[in-house]
């Protein structure tokens, strides 16, 4: 049968060109031009990929226009609602949800596995105490290609698990023990009678000796809102198939580098505010505009093409009707009003940004929608979380995508090494 081809016509010479037309499962077809230049002499030109598929991938869907995310095609709000992260970390990896005798001995493993090398600890000791969460993370999953260089080759499908299941793992103690050095205060070990979520909380609060804070009314506990709230952000955030870091993290792997190193410059690409920085920066945004009666002015600077100034956690290159990522995170903040203390006077700044942005004809028309951003940090701050460290949430979410992608791409025969070509128009 003959395939459905694209045909591009060079109007210089008159030559036509014909390309294969390949469809996905879900969403728009693509145009084969792996063969372009070879045929043509001519490179494509598509700056920020705003047209390029670069892979091939059976993880997650994103359908922009309906503002539906899917992982291994379970919907977003099926996981938030009814199942936990680390239900969604196997489903990343293994393609189906776990039972639940997989999902207990899961769960153990990666409570066993959460200790970090005494010698990384003693790394991260190193830093000055002003060194941002973020930088110290991603030094330290960098050493960890150190700790754990057996990863550089794997053959088998249990050392790749074995490898995604231990950086998984690990992510949230190094996340722990780098806020801890931001404050100065001693590093907390994983508690291996602890779930995933509520040890991470607890790896951020105690103190020495495992002890939670005493209060004239009893001990401080977690609260079982506090670890499902936390636990439904990070599955909010584990994959979001081909961003910027995810993007960066396979071109790292593309070229036989180790894993964990490949995590690491994913992590650093994710710190930038146009992506997982935005999460700080919108917090950081709310207490600049300082007002509710402030915020129109900042609406009209974010309107003026003359001036730098972006609304933070607005705007999506994928979305174009709402981030159901945003939906979720304002329904669980809608939730959390009655049982946590949430920061009123930013939230009502955040609402009045909200209202405008939504029926203002500049950020309708640009399709500008609130983002998972722009709610995460109220709910963080209510969790007793610094701004630093929301970043670093990011990062233990989105972990599980990253290396399910870097393992897809290592399976996958045709990957090749990332090197795009350019315009080149120096002298
Ligand atoms: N505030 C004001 N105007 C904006 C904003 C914004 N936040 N975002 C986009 N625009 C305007 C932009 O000026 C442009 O206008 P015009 O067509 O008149 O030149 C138009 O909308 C299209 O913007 P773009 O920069 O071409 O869009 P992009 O797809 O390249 O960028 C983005 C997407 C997320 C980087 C951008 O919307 C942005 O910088 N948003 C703020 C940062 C943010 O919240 N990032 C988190 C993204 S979600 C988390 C994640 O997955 O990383």
């Amino acid at each position: 049968m003959k395939k459905d081809t694209f045909t591009f016509t060079n109007n210089r010479t008159n030559q036509s060109y014909e390309f294969n037309i390949l469809d996905s499962t879900r969403g728009p077809s693509v145009v084969d031009i792996s063969s372009f230049y070879k045929e043509t002499g001519m490179f494509t030109f598509d700056v920020g990929y705003t047209s390029t598929a670069s892979c091939e991938s059976a993880i997650t869907l994103i359908d922009g226009e309906k503002g539906e995310l899917r992982y291994r095609g379970v919907a977003i709000e099926e996981l938030a609602e009814n199942h936990s992260y680390l239900e969604t970390c196997y489903l990343l990896l293994n393609g189906i949800l776990p039972s639940k005798k997989e999902l207990e001995s899961f769960d153990l493993e990666l409570r066993h596995r959460s200790f970090i090398d005494e010698n990384l600890r003693m790394l991260i000791a190193a830093f000055p105490d002003s060194a941002h969460p973020m930088s110290i993370l991603a030094s330290g999953v960098t050493a960890l290609a150190s700790f754990y260089y057996e990863h550089l080759e794997m053959k088998k499908e249990e050392d790749c698990q074995e490898m995604a299941r231990r950086i998984i793992a690990k992510i949230p103690t190094l996340a722990a023990f780098a806020y801890r050095k931001s404050l100065g205060v001693p590093f907390i070990y994983p508690d291996i009678d602890k779930s995933f979520t509520e040890n991470f909380l607890y790896m951020l609060r105690a103190y020495p000796g495992g002890k939670m804070k005493r209060t004239i009314d009893g001990v401080e506990e977690i609260k079982a809102i506090e670890i499902k709230a936390l636990d439904t952000i990070f599955t909010l955030h584990a994959d979001h198939e081909q961003n910027a870091s995810t993007t960066t993290v396979r071109t790292v792997a593309s070229t036989g580098a180790h894993p964990y190193v490949a995590i690491s410059a994913g992590i650093s690409a994710l710190w930038g505010r146009a992506h997982g920085g935005a999460n700080e920066s919108v917090m950081a945004q709310l207490e600049m505009i300082a007002d509710v009666k402030n915020v129109d002015a900042f609406i009209e600077r974010a309107k003026d093409p003359n001036d730098e100034f972006r609304l933070m956690g607005f705007g999506h290159r994928v979305y174009k009707n709402f981030d159901p990522r945003a939906k979720a995170l304002k329904k669980l903040q809608d939730q959390l009003k009655d049982e946590l203390t949430l920061d009123s006077h930013l939230m009502q700044i955040a609402e009045r940004i909200e209202e405008i942005a939504l029926n203002d004809d500049y950020f309708v028309s640009r399709n500008l929608y609130p983002n998972i951003d722009f709610y995460s940090g109220v709910i963080l701050t209510a969790l007793k979380i610094e701004r630093p460290m929301f970043t670093a949430i990011f990062v233990i979410g989105r972990t599980v995508g990253w290396i399910t992608q870097l393992m897809e791409f290592r399976e996958d025969k045709s990957s090749k090494i990332a090197r795009p070509r350019q315009l080149y128009s120096g002298k």
